[in-house]
């Protein structure tokens, strides 16, 4: 089989193939199925925020090809429900000039996930740091599940810088804790030892 190939896509293209782009996220995430119609809206929205760049990993097949990955983020800003929840339990927690110094020049990565079948092949990290590369954000922000034992992901993000800005976090409306994680621009390869 050929190898998976990565390709960036505008706006225009990610809301075409955004039906095979759910199909990856519901594999590497296993979401209630209710919950679908509602990330999907969310995902589309996306779409229209400044600064939005997507990245698609795609296994060619005798007729097309099928996305096995995929990522993307966009300009950060208030009014934004994401940046604007972590803006203010950053502000009340740490300070005004703590959230600022976080949020007021961010990238916002929303979403990477990778097939469980092609995960621990590089795919992940490629993405990550293929979709922050060029950016002109001082910081890098977004939300992962924080678990016991810590997931892929998080070890993922430390390994470029990441840290939590904020843990155990429930963001409104219910559901599982997540880490808030940032990082400055541009990412840096952070050795195990000497990660936060
Ligand atoms: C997190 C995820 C995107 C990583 O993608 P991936 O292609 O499997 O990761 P890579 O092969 O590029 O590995 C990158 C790093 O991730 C970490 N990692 C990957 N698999 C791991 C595992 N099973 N256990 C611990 N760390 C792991 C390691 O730090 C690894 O770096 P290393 O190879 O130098 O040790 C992927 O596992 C995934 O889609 N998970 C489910 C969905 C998800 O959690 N998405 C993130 C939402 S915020």
């Amino acid at each position: 089989m050929r190898e998976p190939t990565l390709r960036e896509i505008d706006a225009k293209t990610f809301r075409r193939v955004l039906g095979g782009l759910l199909e990856v996220y519901v594999a590497a995430m296993d979401p209630p199925p209710a919950q679908l119609p509602g990330r999907q809206t969310i995902m589309l929205k996306h779409a229209t925020y400044p600064g939005f760049r997507a990245l698609v990993v795609e296994q060619r097949k005798v007729f097309g090809a099928s996305p096995v990955a995929f990522a993307y983020g966009f300009h950060g800003a208030s009014g934004q429900w994401w940046h604007d929840v972590v803006d203010d339990e950053l502000r009340e927690r740490a300070g005004y000039e703590h959230a600022a110094s976080w949020l007021s020049d961010a990238y916002e990565v929303a979403e990477l996930h990778v097939r469980p079948e092609y995960q621990g092949r590089g795919l992940g990290r490629t993405l990550l740091t293929t979709l922050c590369a060029g950016r002109r954000e001082r910081t890098v922000v977004l939300s992962t599940l924080d678990r016991r034992p810590e997931t892929p992901a998080k070890h993922l993000y430390r390994s470029v810088g990441f840290h939590d800005l904020l843990s155990e976090f429930e963001f409104p409306g219910g559901g599982p804790p997540y880490a808030v994680m940032g990082a400055r621009l541009p990412l840096v390869r952070v050795e195990a030892g000497a990660r936060r």
